[in-house]
């Protein structure tokens, strides 16, 4: 694959103007980038050069109709040194999903592999060990082509970009259930990554940020009566001693960190359950004292306890129990994930040494 790639390395890297202590999520990049034009039918040869800006044409036609697909994953440096992903071969078939969705072409799994492979490799300086610490991988696709026809477009570019994190959010997450606004309706866009989705929750998330909530927890669009996820993260209730989550449908993403809390949950023997949640029988958990906990999951957070929730004006407080579930998960999957425990699903995908 290395000759595959044309690689122009950086002539000095920027690592040593980087404070990784006081880290703002991704707002800072790795000295390298990938990159992969669609034209002609076909995938051209990949390249990975110095992260910069790029040209592109006022008429590209993602500006215009937002014809664009993205990922996001960690790659973790353990105290050998080596560097892992985790369940990457997931994020590439997704991908592959969404691009489908939008009219995009789909680029290779085995490429999407290889390519995070030799980059991540070219940058692995900038993965500190310890826990917490990570890079965090954005791939992405969109429509390159210069034209502001309202049709799929006939030129894409797939790129990677890289930022070292520490954590995503500090302190606690109170969420607002949306009774009015909508984040992806049946038969829409929901279930793939789409840029769209991200900026339709913007508007609504800034009115609840107002209100003191930091995120939305979803609804259907349809009735509003069932939950669905958040703005970047799939949702887990603690009813009783069961955890709950919904089902993954067209409107809501297939989360990866979503589906390994589930086999990790029952790994751990903790009963888990897959079935729609009415707002009216969380309500009526939170009432009875059967509500324990709630936490959001997903890549950047890995496991986020929600302290508290908000629905048509009324607040309720959900604070984390002694014996939390969100906690024990969060450890659990992050000592798979850092290589300090064993790998019973075969998740930890290594990248070099
Ligand atoms: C809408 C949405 N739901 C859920 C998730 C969690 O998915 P994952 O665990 O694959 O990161 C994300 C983030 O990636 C997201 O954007």
């Amino acid at each position: 694959m290395e000759d595959f790639i044309n690689i122009t390395p950086v002539a000095a890297s920027r690592i040593d103007q980087v404070d990784f202590d006081n880290l703002a999520f991704g707002s800072v990049f790795t000295d390298h980038m990938f990159v992969c034009d669609y034209r002609n039918g076909a995938w051209e040869r990949p390249s990975i050069v110095p992260f910069a800006p790029m040209h592109m044409s006022p008429a590209a036609s993602v500006l215009h109709y937002g014809q664009a697909v993205f990922e996001g994953m960690k790659a973790f440096k353990d105290d050998t040194g080596s560097v892992w992903l985790f369940r990457p071969e997931q994020n590439g078939k997704r991908l592959a999903a969404s691009s489908e969705r939008l009219a995009i072409p789909q680029f290779p799994v085995p490429v999407f592999l290889s390519a995070l492979k030799e980059l991540l490799t070219r940058d692995k300086e900038w993965i500190k060990p310890g826990k917490g610490n990570s890079l965090y991988v954005r791939p992405f696709v969109f429509a390159s082509a210069a034209g502001v026809q309202a049709s799929a477009a006939s030129e894409y570019r797939f790129m990677v970009i890289c930022a070292p994190v520490s954590s995503y959010y500090g302190g606690e997450v109170r969420v607002k259930i949306a009774d009015h606004f909508s984040r992806a309706p049946q038969g829409g866009t929901g279930y793939a990554k789409a840029a769209g989705n991200y900026g339709g929750q913007f508007y609504p998330t800034q009115l609840a940020n107002n209100e003191g909530y930091q995120q939305i927890i979803w609804t259907d669009a349809a009735t509003h009566e069932y939950i669905e996820e958040a703005g970047t993260m799939n949702l887990f209730f603690r009813i009783g001693d069961t955890l709950l989550t919904a089902p993954t449908s067209d409107s809501i993403l297939d989360g990866v960190t979503r589906k390994s809390i589930l086999d990790l949950a029952k790994h751990m023997d903790i009963q888990t359950e897959v079935r729609p949640l009415k707002v009216a029988e969380l309500l009526a958990a939170q009432k009875s004292g059967t509500l324990q906990e709630i936490f959001g999951s997903g890549t950047a957070v890995v496991v986020q306890p929600i302290s508290g929730f908000g629905y048509k004006g009324e607040n309720y407080e959900t604070p984390l129990p002694k014996d939390s579930y969100a906690l024990k998960l969060k450890n659990a999957l992050m000592d798979i994930q850092y290589n300090k425990a064993e790998d019973p699903f075969q998740w930890r995908y290594k990248v070099c040494d």
